[in-house]
């Protein structure tokens, strides 16, 4: 008997409450979505980091107290427009250090490297392609000082017990002394954030949308986009943006690659993202649980947003 292996972004809808993990979001045509939704005004985040790298790379700097040269790797560099400026910064400065952008786009890294190249000709820059667990573990055998960039709230994006995870990984892989500058989207006005994610664009929808056509694409599965609808709700008391596809009407979906299929009840919800929102005690609290020092936080001039600095 022929026995299929269900894809893990199929597996999610079998049970009870379906779900799409996060992380399927970002595949050629979703990175490309990603990018617009920065760009939005209401997108607040973008803007706000932008600003304290920008303004504050002098401060991150004298932050740091590293002994040079040192090594600044960022996990999940994207196309790296947010660094570019403290990047900059630490250029001009003549600072010694490596810049190891890590992604697992080889399409984003090439990007990135061709326009650092032209706009920092002096910078050093060892791009890496790949997962950035398999890439950390080699970092802790070097000599020099490590500063890790995580960026864009990308924590947000995990369940607590799953940020715990990650950051106790991080930490495994640090050398002690080393550092971690890590985003975190800070509570506000609920309506500032709620903005942010139901945009009246629709460009969010669009993002969520995108997981059913890469199924369509990569299952031959024929979801009609119109049969659903995007929703999400921001929950004040827990910091927690929820994202969810819902299906407007009983349906069944069909993967003729994989020979499953799906039912849908009317008004049926599929889970497709968290996005959290952190108080600065949150995030100390975070930091201790996983092994870390506070050492500074670095907020926009609206405190919408920290970079923070944390030590091992
Ligand atoms: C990548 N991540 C931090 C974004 C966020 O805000 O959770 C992804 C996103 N989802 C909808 N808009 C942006």
């Amino acid at each position: 008997m022929k026995t299929t292996i269900i894809p893990e972004i199929v597996q999610g809808l079998k049970v009870e409450q379906k779900y799409i993990s996060s992380k399927f979001f970002y595949d050629d045509a979703g990175s490309r979505i990603f990018q617009e939704i920065m760009q939005m005004q209401d997108y607040y985040l973008t803007d706000s980091e932008f600003e304290i790298l920008s303004l504050q790379a002098e401060k991150i700097h004298c932050a740091l107290q590293f002994s040079e040269p040192f090594n600044i790797i960022e996990l999940g560099a994207g196309d790296g427009f947010k660094t570019f400026k403290l990047l900059e910064y630490f250029v001009s400065k003549n600072i010694h250090f490596n810049y190891v952008p890590i992604d697992i786009s080889q399409e984003a890294i090439s990007m990135l490297c061709k326009k650092l190249k032209e706009r920092l000709p002096g910078l050093h820059i060892q791009p890496q392609v790949g997962d950035y667990f398999e890439i950390l573990k080699g970092m802790s055998t070097e000599t020099i000082p490590n500063l890790l960039l995580f960026l864009g709230s990308n924590i947000g994006n995990y369940l607590r017990a799953d940020a715990a995870d990650l950051l106790r990984l991080f930490n495994d892989n640090m050398n002690v002394g080393d550092k971690l500058l890590i985003g975190f989207d800070l509570k506000k006005n609920p309506l500032t954030i709620q903005k942010a994610y139901f945009d009246s664009h629709g460009v969010t929808k669009r993002f969520n949308l995108n997981l059913l056509l890469r199924m369509n694409r990569e299952f031959d599965a024929d979801f009609k986009l119109d049969d659903f609808d995007f929703y999400c709700h921001y929950n004040p008391s827990n910091g927690q943006v929820k994202s969810y596809l819902v299906s407007l009407k009983v349906q069944t979906v069909y993967f003729k690659s994989i020979n499953e299929r799906i039912t849908f009840q009317q008004n049926e919800l599929i889970w497709t993202e968290l996005s959290k929102k952190y108080s600065v005690s949150g995030i100390e609290t975070l930091a201790k649980l996983t092994g870390f020092k506070t050492n500074q936080h670095f907020l926009d001039c609206k405190h919408y947003f920290t970079d923070s600095l944390w030590e091992k």
